[in-house]
This record gives structure tokens, C-alpha cells and sequence, in this order.
């Protein structure tokens, strides 16, 4: 005769050993790295347009800053908020985001993206 009762608990543990490795998981193995803010970032509370926007268009964004300072001579963004920011990587963006390797790379290493802008461009000095 057959143990139902021993059948049954033995199919919900051989579906739980199953499904082990995909609930162990669980909100872990796609979560992105969060940026990590300096101190001077804190205190300016918010980034030059709004974070989802930054998130998305950054790299938009630092192009077209390099078109309007290389071509147009122009060295000045106004922002959605209406402050004016001087257009620049060095001075500007990573002024406030000087921890680079905690915040642009660790972002770009997670997405596999290399921007080559540190050939010529300085990156911040960070003490690591
Ligand atoms: C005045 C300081 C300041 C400047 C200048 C600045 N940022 Fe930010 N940035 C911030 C802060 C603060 C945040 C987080 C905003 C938030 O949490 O709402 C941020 C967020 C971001 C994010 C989104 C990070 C995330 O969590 O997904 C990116 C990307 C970014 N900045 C890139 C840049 C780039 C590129 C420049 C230059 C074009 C720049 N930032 C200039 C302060 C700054
Ligand atoms: C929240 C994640 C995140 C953060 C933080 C971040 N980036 Fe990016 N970055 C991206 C993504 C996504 C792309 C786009 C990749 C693509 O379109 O192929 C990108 C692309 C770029 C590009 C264009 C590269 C290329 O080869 O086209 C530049 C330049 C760039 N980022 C600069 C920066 C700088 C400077 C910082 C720090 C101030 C920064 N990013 C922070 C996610 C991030
Ligand atoms: C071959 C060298 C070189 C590379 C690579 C390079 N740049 Fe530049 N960039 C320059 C020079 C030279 C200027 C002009 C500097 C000036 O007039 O202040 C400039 C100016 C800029 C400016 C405006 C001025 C400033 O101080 O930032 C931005 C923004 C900029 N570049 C962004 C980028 C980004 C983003 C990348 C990578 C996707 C990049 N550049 C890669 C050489 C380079």
C-alpha cells in the first residue's frame, strides 16, 4: 500500500530543494550596487536635474555639455530648477561626486560600461 501522507511531504521538500536556489536569491543576485554619496553630495541634496533623470542621461547630459563648451564657448547650464552650473566634468561633476570609484565605476564595473573620458580627463584623487 502506498503512505500518501510520506508521498506528499516528500514531493513539498523535493519542490522546496527545487526552488531553493531561485528564493535564496531572492532580491539579491540583480540588485545594482547603490551610489554612495560624499559628504559634499549630502549637503547639496539633490544632483544638477533630478536623480532619474541623471540616472538615465547623465552621459546625454556630458555630451552635450562638451558640444556647448568645445563648439558654442558656452560654460554655463541652466538647470530645470533654474541654478546655473559651470559645464564641466572636472570641476563640476566631480566636485560633488569625487568618489569615483565608489560611485561612477562601481555603477559602470556592475553594467559593464568603460567610459574612455579619463584618457585626458583627471580623474578626482581619492584616498582609498
Ligand atoms: C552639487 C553637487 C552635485 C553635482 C555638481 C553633481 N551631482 Fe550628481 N548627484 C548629486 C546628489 C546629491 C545625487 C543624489 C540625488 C538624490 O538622491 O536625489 C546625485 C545623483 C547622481 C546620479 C544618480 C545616482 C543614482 O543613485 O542612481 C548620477 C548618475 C549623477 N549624479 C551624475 C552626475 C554627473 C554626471 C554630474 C555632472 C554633469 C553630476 N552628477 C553633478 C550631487 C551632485
Ligand atoms: C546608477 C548607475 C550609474 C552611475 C552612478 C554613473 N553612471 Fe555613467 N553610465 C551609466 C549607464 C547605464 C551608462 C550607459 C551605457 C550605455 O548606454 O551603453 C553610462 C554611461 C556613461 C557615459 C557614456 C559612456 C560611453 O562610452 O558611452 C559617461 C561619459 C558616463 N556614464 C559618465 C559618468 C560619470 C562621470 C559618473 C559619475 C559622476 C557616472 N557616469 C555615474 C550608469 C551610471
Ligand atoms: C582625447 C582627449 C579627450 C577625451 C578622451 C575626452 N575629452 Fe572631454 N575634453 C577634452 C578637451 C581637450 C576639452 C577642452 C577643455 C576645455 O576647454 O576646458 C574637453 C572638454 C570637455 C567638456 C567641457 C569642459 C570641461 O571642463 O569638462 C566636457 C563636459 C567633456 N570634455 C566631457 C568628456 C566626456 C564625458 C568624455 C568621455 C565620454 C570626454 N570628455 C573624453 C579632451 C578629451
Amino acid at each position: 500500500m502506498y503512505d500518501r501522507g510520506k508521498i506528499i511531504i516528500g514531493l513539498i521538500i523535493g519542490l522546496g530543494l527545487f526552488l531553493f536556489p531561485f528564493y535564496y536569491n531572492k532580491g539579491e543576485a540583480k540588485k545594482a550596487p547603490e551610489a554612495v554619496l560624499t559628504d559634499k553630495a549630502k549637503a547639496a541634496k539633490q544632483c544638477i536635474e533630478p536623480k532619474e533623470f541623471m540616472r538615465t542621461d547623465h552621459m546625454k547630459m556630458l555630451d552635450v555639455w562638451r558640444e556647448d563648451v568645445v563648439r558654442e564657448a558656452n560654460r554655463y547650464y541652466k538647470s530645470g530648477d533654474n541654478k546655473s552650473y559651470f559645464m564641466s566634468l572636472q570641476v563640476t561633476c566631480m566636485e560633488c561626486h569625487s568618489n569615483k570609484s565608489k560611485f561612477c565605476d562601481q555603477c559602470h564595473n556592475y553594467l559593464g560600461v568603460a567610459p574612455y573620458c579619463w584618457d585626458c580627463h583627471i580623474e578626482p584623487k581619492e584616498n582609498k
